[in-house]
């Protein structure tokens, strides 16, 4: 791979639900705050064909994508600074998907963590092993390796539940990569943020939608008063110092607040702040950092013609400078290929960071009818140039050995005709242009460099 270039850091947003604080403070919020980080390059994508697996329901699908498109604009994501797509807007996505799920074991499909689960569920209630389970739930690795590799990321951060699907992307790229003999794909690098805490919902456990213990991160300014009021606390009055341990409210105030004011949240729990006092300062807390992205956020959900717009044309630009030009070589390199094209060309564009190469090419003397010699250049059963017919052996293979060495480069015209310093070698066979005769040369060289 080619030396310095920006890091690329890529995440998938799966577009299923209503995004509530716990999502902002355990990703949207750090997510934004390190697409700002210099010599990044950072892509942020909604995984809404991944949504399909578990959302069946149309109308949802459309909405979750809308409200979660808006939720990142909103928190501040920079569509011109950063690459802000949606991932059914890319068909090369799908199409890589393909490509891997050839090179894909089913074997490590098998072992992957939602899947087991799925199977174990069914084990356990007596049912058949796949029962209610879909493909796409299987292929989930697949399409999500597709996600990554696609763009050469780098770095890629997510939750600790993604630790294996990230490893499984390494090892489909790598095969891939293997099977088609060079380095097509960067092997990404996993990014798990230690320091992003886990919110505690209203009732103290993890907020989590499975626990209905959210608070929605733009509910209106008074739903949230009462959802923070609704927090559960113990029963010391005013007057009794609090802990700070353990205490769901003060958490959540910690993730809004600077490090001096909750310093003085503490000794206000020390003091024997009422719950009524200490609550009212979350909800203005929160508030305060919410309050200016619920504007904008509802600003844009009232206009998502320009959501539709901004996605359709980050896609649009990510599609033109690498996905497609990506798939035209990818589909080239596993020989989906234009067929009028020389078969010779098949192989003439190894050349770079080769794993496995193919044989090159081989030069042929031999001696004509008419007592001359002369000599060929075949790549398998593909003639590529048949040599001019010299008075004595040594001439033919002089020219052999030059064109071997890579000593000449020689000149060819609009006949196929093949010149040395004016001197006719030879002329390229039907269908070989000097595309594939020069890479064939140049893997050649190659060959006998090494
Ligand atoms: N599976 C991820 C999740 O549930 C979402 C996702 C889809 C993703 N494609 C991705 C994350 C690619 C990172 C990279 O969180």
């Amino acid at each position: 791979m080619s030396a310095a270039r920006a890091t690329r850091v890529l995440t998938g947003i799966t577009t299923s639900g209503t995004p509530h604080l716990g999502n902002y403070v355990g990703a949207v919020r750090p997510a934004i705050a390190a697409s700002r980080a210099p010599e990044t390059e950072s892509f942020y994508f909604l995984a809404d064909l991944h949504s399909l697996i578990k959302a069946q329901d149309p109308v949802r699908t459309q909405r979750s994508t809308l409200e979660i498109a808006a939720t990142w604009l909103a928190a501040g994501l920079e569509p011109d600074k950063v690459w802000f797509y949606r991932q059914s807007d890319i068909p090369e996505i799908p199409e890589l998907t393909w490509f891997l799920t050839c090179v894909a074991g089913k074997g490590i499909l098998n072992r992957a963590h939602a899947y087991k689960a799925a199977v174990d569920r069914n084990r356990a209630d007596g049912e058949d092993d796949d029962a209610g389970v879909s493909a796409g739930l299987f292929m989930y690795p697949v399409l999500m390796a597709a996600d990554i590799l696609i763009f050469g990321a780098d770095k890629v951060p997510v939750g600790r539940d993604q630790i294996q699907h990230i490893e499984m992307a390494r090892d489909f790229g790598q095969r891939f990569n293997h099977v088609y003999g060079r380095d097509w794909f960067t092997l990404p690098e996993v990014v798990i943020d230690e320091q992003v805490a886990t919110l505690p919902g209203l009732d103290g456990r993890k907020m989590s939608k499975s626990y209905g213990n959210t608070i929605p991160l733009f509910a209106p300014r008074e739903t949230l008063r009462k959802l923070v009021f609704s927090i559960v606390t113990d029963s010391r009055p005013p007057g009794t110092p609090k802990d700070t341990d353990g205490s769901a409210l003060f958490q959540l105030y910690q993730a809004f607040a600077t490090p001096a004011e909750t310093a003085a949240f503490a000794q206000a729990f020390a003091d024997g702040i009422g719950w009524g006092d200490a609550k009212q300062q979350l909800f203005e807390r929160i508030d305060a950092e919410i309050a200016p992205m619920r504007d904008r956020y509802e600003t844009l959900m009232a206009r998502p013609q320009d959501i539709e717009a901004i996605l359709r044309d980050g896609a649009r630009r990510l599609r033109e400078r690498y996905a497609t030009p990506l798939l035209a070589e990818l589909r080239h390199a596993v020989g989906l290929r234009d067929l009028s094209a020389g078969a010779a060309e098949a192989s003439g564009d190894d050349s770079g960071d080769t794993a496995i190469r193919p044989a090159p090419p081989v030069f042929k003397q031999y001696r004509e009818a008419d007592g001359r010699f002369s000599f060929k250049l075949v790549d398998g059963d593909t003639l590529l140039l048949q040599g001019a017919a010299f008075a004595a052996p040594r001439d033919a293979g002089q020219w052999i050995g030059r064109l071997k060495s890579g000593a000449v480069s020689p000149d060819v015209d609009a006949d196929g005709v093949v010149r040395t310093d004016g001197i006719e070698i030879g002329r390229l066979a039907e269908g070989v242009d000097a595309a594939a005769f020069a890479a064939a040369l140049a893997r050649l060289a190659e060959d006998a460099a090494t």
